[in-house]
């Protein structure tokens, strides 16, 4: 035990945590509250055309124990006119991370004991604090990834609402979270030193959390709280909120949620080498090797690769003759325009010379009234001058 426990500090300890809730619910400031370090991050902006995530590695180092925290947020989430398909890019990106996993699982020299497991261990989900019921999003969301990863349903900015209606609010989001069939994280009860804490900690579900950026001086101590003229929300205090029975949560219950993380990654690989065509070998199964499903792939692709180029040529071959024909057609009008044109030219040009003869034959015929009117007039002055 001596040798794991010096082998996992030496190495330290990995968790990823996917915060979802709409822009400037507090994602932030709860994550910073519950890790008590202030995480650098920009505010997000309500403009974008689609839910995008934001991840962010920071390594914390405790007595000695260091914690790779990877921090997933969504980004624009809500902000949409259409919300049909706000969880999908959520439910690709947690795809992702398995998908990475079980790449670096196939290799051939794997290195699984250093590599960078991005796998989602626990999602927060951020309800807004409106005493109402959950939106059609928030339930969307949450069923189309609860078989994929730990739910934790939390109500952000719980100051905002009253003690009294917000027990009313937590009645209300797990009837209706029951009634859709959705299925949250539940905090093991079966293990005898956590179960009465835990039972107890499920009772709180969802946790109405306040999360802050600021740290105000009380008494001697700067604790995190957020400020109002009429008092102070201490951060810390059971009191006021339940982030401090998250934080404790996480914490205790954290070997927990990486396993039933493992148990999600299992059915996703096995959906997904059930589709790539691999079975296991057992006596009533035919034994198909991976050689021979790759090998039945590999045939596959050159089939469809062969395919796709002929159609290729084909579409190519219709497109050329097409053209031809689109060619062949304007040569034909444009010899059709022709003929007309010089069909059209001849006959000015005869129109012309019918003209022109006309107007010679004017122009001989003037001649010859000019010459006759010269010698009769020449004849005329002979006549009358005097002798
Ligand atoms: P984006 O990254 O922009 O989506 O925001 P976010 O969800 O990370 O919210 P963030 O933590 O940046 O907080 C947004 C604003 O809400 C800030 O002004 C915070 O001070 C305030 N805020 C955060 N947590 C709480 C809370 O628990 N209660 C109240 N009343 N305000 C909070």
């Amino acid at each position: 035990p001596d040798q794991l426990i010096r082998k996992s500090i030496k190495h330290g300890f990995c968790f990823n945590i996917l915060c979802i809730g709409e822009t400037g619910i507090g994602k932030s400031a709860l994550v910073s509250s519950l890790f008590n370090t202030d995480f650098e991050d920009s505010p997000s902006t309500h403009f974008l055309s689609s839910v995008r995530l934001r991840a962010q590695t920071f390594e914390l180092l405790e007595s000695n124990v260091l914690l790779k925290l990877t921090v997933v947020k969504t980004v624009g989430f809500g902000d949409q006119m259409n919300k049909a398909d706000t969880y999908q890019p959520i439910v690709d990106y947690v795809d992702a991370q398995f998908e990475a996993y079980l790449e670096e699982e196939l290799k051939v020299i794997r290195s699984l004991f250093s590599y960078h497991d991005t796998r989602i261990h626990v999602c927060l989900y951020f309800i807004s604090p409106t005493g109402r019921s959950l939106k059609t999003i928030d339930l969307l969301t949450m069923r189309s990834l609860d078989s994929k990863v730990n739910i934790i349903p939390v109500i952000g900015k719980a100051d905002s609402i009253s003690k009294n209606e917000l027990q009313d609010y937590k009645k209300k989001i797990m009837s209706e979270l029951a009634s859709n069939g959705i299925r949250i994280y539940q905090f093991p009860t079966d293990d005898e030193t956590v179960s009465e804490i835990n039972t107890i900690t499920n009772g709180y579900l969802p946790f109405a959390v306040v999360g802050s950026m600021e740290k105000v001086k009380i008494g001697n101590k700067m604790v995190r709280a957020r400020q109002y003229p009429w008092g102070i929300v201490k951060v810390e205090n059971e009191n006021h909120c339940d982030t401090i029975k998250l934080r404790r949560m996480l914490c205790t219950n954290m070997e927990d949620l990486k396993e039933k993380t493992r148990a999600y990654y299992e059915s996703y690989r096995r959906c997904r080498l059930e589709t790539l065509g691999c079975r296991d070998i057992g006596p009533e199964n035919k034994s198909v090797s991976l050689q021979e499903v790759i090998e039945a792939k590999r045939l596959e692709f050159c089939l469809e690769v062969e395919r796709k180029e002929e159609e290729i040529k084909q579409r190519f071959v219709q497109r050329v003759k097409e053209k031809a024909t689109m060619l062949e057609e304007a040569e034909q009008q444009v010899l059709t325009k022709c003929e007309h044109l010089t069909l059209m030219r001849q006959e000015e040009e005869l129109k012309l010379g019918e003209k022109k003869k006309l107007l010679e034959d004017d122009k001989a015929h003037f001649v010859e009234k000019k010459a006759v009117t010269k010698s009769i007039q020449s004849q005329v002055s002979s006549v009358s001058s005097p002798v």
